[in-house]
Formats: structure tokens, C-alpha cells, sequence
């Protein structure tokens, strides 16, 4: 029987058990045999072209390559245990179905090395554009919470602690930015993407006039690698898409982060939806934020996923080594995660109902007003550091007095400076606190609804 093994020419003896079942791949780089199939029919194209296979050898090899992508894409034509890796699996398939003479005849002028690099480099194209599609579906999702909650307010933290009055609008906005950043950068790593190593080889170009822009060009590759050597070689466009994919991570961590705050009996701001919470198996009261949780965690593995990337490629030696093979799995997995967390973060935030009496109540907590204070008192020309000086001494009073700053009397507020009258409480409401923020980019509503029309025309929603 055929194996899906590409030497052999030189050995004596058969491999190993163990060492094939060390080198064996294919569990993992199946999932490129389509796009290997796509690169095998525009490599015949180029061997046609140089004058390396007659007419109708190359249309049986395009008639074959695309049978074998057919019985790939549908199921059929599966890996056995005799194959190595994915290319050895493909051309046992052709084997199969064309004879060995003329499958033969397509691994000239190419190598696993150039075929690997330019297969994971097409993968990720494909990943990218189906990523920045989840990203803008969990912005929407975002977006459409804002708009529904666009004058809720809500106690903005610094520390931990109650800051500033803010609205919830504004704060959801706040995560849906930084996933704008996420789709900015994946679209620019899709540039990185766009150059094919097809043609560099084994690691040098090779000598049978082979075109490597013809082959980028029917790939849709923007062009060909400058060098071979580097084309075989990098892999920093991977590391790169681990980068933004623990980036993507770590962002969704954030919010995750906050829904688990929002969701306890001590904030109480939101509560969970049905179908986006866990019970426990001992506590019937229980209703847990584990998708949250599990976001948070799946954060930590796409980080270490981007580390043993980057560990992996440290210190190796140009061109190709065995070593760059580890690349694929950490990927694959950081793909495969985000296709998980993506839509499932889209569903938690869109079912997330909102307690806005519990935060309003909180929102002027903790002093949260006091910042307004010391602007009035700078409106009235007092210089900042001596109005919050004046603010702090009337925080500490209301503390002792078991007050808020808004019920200061009037006698309180001229023995703390006689720049204090009582219009001062003109500017002491958790509304008023929020449109007085009205510089671009602030809470006042108007420009979070600015904002909300920004974001949906940044990424292209209506
Ligand atoms: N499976 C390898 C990889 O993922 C490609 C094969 C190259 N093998 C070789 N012995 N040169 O990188």
C-alpha cells in the first residue's frame, strides 16, 4: 500500500514507531489539506507553464488535484496512519486516484517548507477575515446595550472605588474600543499575511524556472517573499497572530472581569440571563458567571499560547527546522478559543439585563461629586490646588458629619472657605455631573451618542 510518507530514497531501514509517531502531524495539519489542494492546483499551473508538463498530463493533475479537494472538503478522503503529514496524506490521495507516475510528477519544484509556510500563511488570511466578522457581531452587541442604556448612569471606579458619576453607555463603549484596535491590527497583520513563500523551496528558489508570482497571484497573495530564505524560514506572522489573538483575550478578559463585579449581591448593577449562566451542583440558589470565568481563563491560555510561540522560534538557526512545525497547534488553538469566547461573550453581553435604580443610587457614593466641586470653585477663580483643598476639608467634615456633600448648610460651606456659596450646589447632582463632562470623548449624552455613530461607522455598521 502507498504510505503518505515523501522520502525514503536513502534509508535502508523503516522509521521507527516512535519516531514516526513523534513526526507524524497529520492530527493537526489536516486542517490545511484544502488550501493545500488549492496550492498544489496553482503549483501544476506553474509547472505547465515552465514547460514541465505536457498539456495533458497537467489537465489530468488539475482534474485529479480537484477530485482529491472535492473528497477533502466533503469528508471522504481522510488521513490513515500510514501518513506523515498532510502533504503525504494528499499525494497518497492523488496516488490513489492518478497512479504514481503522473502524481509524481507535482512535488517537483516544491518543498514541504515553502508548502507549510504558505499553507498557515493562507489559514490565517482566512482566520483574519473571519475574526474581524465575530469582533464587529460582539461591537454590535455592545453597541446595542449603549444605545438601549444610552442615559443610565452608573458609579465610574477608579482603584476599585466610586470616582465619578458615569453612564453605563459610556463604559460599554469603553470595551468595544479597544476590539476596534483588534480589528485595525488584524487587518494590518493581513498585510503582513499577503506575501506567498510558494517557489522559495527547500529554502533557496529552485532551479526548474518555476514562477513564484504566478502562484501568489492565483492564491490571492498580494505578491510573492523577496527572499526564500525568509519565506521558508519566518514565522514572526504567526507570532504576530497569536499576539493580537491574546490581545483579543485579554481585552474580552476586562469585561469579563467586570460582568463578574456587576453580577455579585454587593454591586448587583446586572443580572445574568438564564441562558448564559451556571448553577452549582450543591447550592440551589446558585447562578454563576462561568462564561465570563471561562473567557477570563481562556485569556491566560492564548497568552501562553503566543509565549511558547515566541519561545519556540527563539535562537533558531535559517532556514527551515523541524521546530517550526510547533507552530501550528498553539495557533490552530488560539483560532479554535476565540471562535468559542468571541460569540459567546456577543450572547452574554447581549442578554445582560441592567439594574439602573441600584446604580444610580450608587452613583454619587463615596464623595463621587467632589471632583465637581473644585472645578466650580476654579470657575470662581480659585486656583485648583487650593480648591481641592477646600473640596478634601469639606469631604473629611461630611465623613464626621455622616453627610454628602450636598447637604453641607450654608453656614458649613462658608466656614470652609468664603468662596463656597451655596450656588455650589447647582453642580452637586450625578446628572449634572454628567453632562458638565461634554468635551469630545466625555460622559454628557450627547457625546457618548456622538461616540455610539462613530463606532457603528468605524466598523461599518448602520
Ligand atoms: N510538517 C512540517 C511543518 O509543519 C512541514 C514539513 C517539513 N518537513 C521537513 N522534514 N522538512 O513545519
Amino acid at each position: 500500500m502507498t504510505k503518505g510518507v515523501l522520502w525514503g530514497g536513502r534509508f535502508d531501514a523503516e522509521p521507527s514507531e516512535l519516531m514516526f509517531l513523534l513526526s507524524k502531524s497529520t492530527h493537526f495539519d489536516f486542517r490545511l489539506a484544502s488550501l493545500d489542494c488549492r496550492g498544489s492546483l496553482a503549483h501544476a499551473n506553474a509547472l505547465h507553464s515552465a514547460g514541465l508538463l505536457t498539456n495533458d498530463d497537467h489537465q489530468q493533475l488539475v482534474a485529479g488535484i480537484t477530485q482529491l479537494k472535492e473528497k477533502v472538503d466533503t469528508g471522504q478522503f481522510q488521513p490513515l496512519d500510514v501518513d506523515e503529514d498532510v502533504h503525504g496524506a494528499l499525494e497518497r490521495g492523488l496516488t490513489e486516484i492518478l497512479g504514481e507516475e503522473l502524481a509524481g510528477r507535482l512535488r517537483a519544484g516544491r518543498s514541504r517548507n515553502d508548502q507549510i509556510a504558505t499553507l498557515i500563511r493562507m489559514y490565517l488570511r482566512e482566520g483574519t477575515t473571519k475574526m474581524i466578522s465575530l469582533i464587529t457581531t460582539f461591537i454590535e452587541a455592545l453597541a446595542r446595550q449603549a444605545e438601549e442604556n444610552i442615559s443610565v448612569v452608573m458609579p465610574g471606579r477608579t482603584h476599585m472605588q466610586i470616582a465619578q458619576p458615569v453612564l453605563l453607555s459610556h463604559h460599554l463603549l469603553a470595551h468595544a474600543w479597544p476590539m476596534v484596535r483588534n480589528i485595525s491590527r488584524l487587518e494590518d497583520l493581513a498585510k503582513r499575511l499577503g506575501a506567498s513563500p510558494y517557489g522559495s523551496a527547500a529554502l533557496g528558489g529552485t532551479t526548474l524556472g518555476l514562477d513564484p508570482q504566478q502562484v501568489a497571484k492565483e492564491l490571492g497573495f498580494t505578491s510573492s517573499v523577496p527572499n526564500s530564505i525568509d519565506g521558508t524560514s519566518a514565522r514572526d506572522v504567526v507570532a504576530e497572530a497569536a499576539y493580537v489573538m491574546a490581545q483579543i483575550g485579554v481585552d474580552l478578559s476586562r469585561l469579563a472581569e467586570d460582568v463578574i463585579f456587576w453580577c455579585t449581591q454587593e454591586a448587583a448593577y446586572a443580572h445574568l440571563d438564564d441562558a448564559w449562566a451556571t448553577g452549582s451542583s450543591i447550592m440551589p440558589q446558585k447562578k454563576n458567571p462561568d462564561v465570563a470565568e471561562l473567557v477570563r481563563g481562556k485569556a491566560g491560555r492564548l497568552i501562553g499560547n503566543l509565549a511558547g510561540l515566541l519561545t519556540t522560534l527563539k535562537g533558531l538557526p535559517l532556514a527551515y527546522d523541524r521546530d517550526l512545525q510547533e507552530d501550528k497547534e498553539p495557533i490552530f488553538d488560539s483560532c479554535d478559543q476565540l471562535a468559542l469566547i468571541l460569540p459567546a461573550m456577543t450572547g452574554l453581553v447581549s442578554s445582560l439585563s441592567f439594574d439602573a435604580g441600584r446604580m444610580k443610587s450608587l452613583a454619587s457614593a463615596g464623595f463621587s461629586l467632589a471632583t465637581d466641586m473644585a472645578d466650580w470653585l476654579v470657575k470662581q477663580g480659585v486656583p485648583f490646588a487650593e480648591a481641592h483643598d477646600i473640596t478634601g476639608q469639606a469631604v473629611q467634615l461630611c465623613e464626621s458629619e455622616g453627610i454628602e456633600l450636598e447637604e453641607l448648610s450654608d453656614t458649613q460651606l462658608a466656614s470652609l472657605s468664603p468662596h463656597l456659596t451655596t450656588q455650589v450646589r447647582g453642580v452637586l447632582s450625578v446628572a449634572g455631573a454628567i453632562e458638565a463632562r461634554s468635551g469630545v470623548g466625555g460622559t454628557a449624552t450627547a457625546r457618548v451618542r456622538e461616540q455610539l455613530d462613530y463606532l457603528r461607522h468605524r466598523v461599518g455598521l448602520s
